[in-house]
């Protein structure tokens, strides 16, 4: 394999410090985040130390007082990933569930319609089939094209008078591909939401609310290296959507559940009892990656990653096959063979992630080695000569 030079704001020494904060990083050649972030050293630490304080003592009188501060603090991360304020944020588990919340915070009935695209998660369509079956509203998936101005056109193509919403990934998890939020929130009728399912933007790009979206998911579990059942939802006016499900910790006063107004903020859509460790993790999370690392870096760097990969793949994968310029490339391998790819290679240590049974896809990470990128490749390159 050819020796190319590598161009990176995170110098290999700086790489070298990050790649020990991230145990799960190091054990293997992790090209994954796509799916799950490495967790660093000291959020294991500090999510430990909330639990041993859960274990060892269950009646504490600082429970309150402890939960409040941990809220705060991953309220504070979110904003520092979406930009908009605190009091614009919802603390969340995943993205499904901040898409439920979008989704049952519209008012919906069979006049309506929701427009979204053919390359959406699971995370959005299991939650949309349900607001169809209940409301009766009217599904149109328009088709994912190449190029910005193409892009918004082919949305456009599905939206009318009824639209009521937009639901769309700001990068596609199946091509790696970027939406044009901006371009598409100006083409956009007045009042028609745009809904953007954050999971493979949120923690490498700095989300924009300038961009003129309504909601922003966040998973706390992939790019911002957070743990499972950490993340949110940013909402440009918490109030413009309807109450879900409701929970103790959404009115001003606890003691008249009944009467008492629902707070005007994003804790009108937050569960009660909350989970402290993923909270305390979280939070600690970003803020490594927003201080220590610098998400532009980060950004920059998984760039560089996939620009060195895209050149290793065209001496033996045709440039058509090769989906995505940012943090993750999706590449067409040939029919049938992802699935042995993906399992040939994490025997070599190698984690990347198979879609489907002609597509895999690699995640480039603040962590990752340009040596590493040269191994992936060279190893999927092998399996598919063999
Ligand atoms: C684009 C996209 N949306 C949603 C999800 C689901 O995310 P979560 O598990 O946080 O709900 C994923 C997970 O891979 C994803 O890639």
């Amino acid at each position: 394999m050819t020796r190319l030079p590598f161009i990176s704001p995170i110098s290999s020494d700086e790489l070298e410090i990050i790649r020990a904060e991230l145990p799960a990083a190091t054990a293997a050649n992790y090209l994954n985040a796509g799916t799950l972030g490495p967790l660093p050293r000291r959020t294991g630490e500090v999510m430990a130390e909330q639990l041993r304080r859960d274990v060892e003592q269950r009646q504490d009188p600082d429970l309150w007082p402890r939960l409040t501060q941990l809220q705060l603090a991953a309220r504070s991360a979110l904003t520092s990933l979406t930009g908009v304020g605190v009091e614009q944020v919802a603390l969340m588990h995943t993205t499904h569930e901040a898409i439920n919340v979008c989704l049952w915070g519209l008012e919906l009935d069979a006049s309506g319609s929701i427009v979204t695209t053919d390359e959406e998660h699971m995370g959005v369509l299991v939650p949309l089939r349900h607001v169809i079956a209940r409301c009766g509203v009217e599904l149109r998936i328009a088709p994912w094209v190449e190029g910005d101005a193409a892009f918004v056109e082919s949305m456009l193509r599905h939206v009318d008078a009824s639209t009521r919403a937009i639901v769309v990934s700001h990068v596609s998890w199946v091509t790696g591909r970027v939406a044009p939020l901006r371009e598409l929130r100006d083409a956009l009728p007045d009042g028609c939401r745009l809904i953007v399912d954050g999971a493979q933007s949120a923690g490498v790009f700095k989300v924009d609310p300038s961009d003129g979206w309504d909601a922003y998911t966040v998973s706390g579990q992939k790019w911002p290296c957070g743990p499972n059942g950490s993340g949110g939802l940013a909402l440009i006016d918490p109030e413009a959507w309807l109450p879900t499900f409701g929970s103790g910790m959404q009115v001003e006063d606890y003691t008249q559940p009944l009467t008492s107004p629902i707070v005007a903020d994003g804790r009108r859509f937050e569960s009660s009892q909350e989970a402290m460790a993923p909270l305390a993790g979280f939070a600690n999370s970003v803020g490594w990656l927003v201080e220590d690392v610098g998400l532009w870096r980060a950004r920059a760097h998984g760039q560089a990653l996939n620009a060195r990969a895209r050149m290793h793949f065209a001496s033996f994968i045709d440039e058509t096959a090769l989906m995505g310029a940012e943090h993750l490339l999706c590449v067409d391998v040939g029919a049938g063979t992802a699935d042995s790819i993906a399992v040939a290679l994490d025997a070599q240590g190698i984690s990347i992630r198979n879609l489907g049974p002609d597509r895999i896809r690699l995640s480039f990470g603040c962590w990752n080695t340009p040596a590493e990128i040269d191994a992936a490749v060279a190893a999927i390159g092998e399996e598919i000569a063999n």
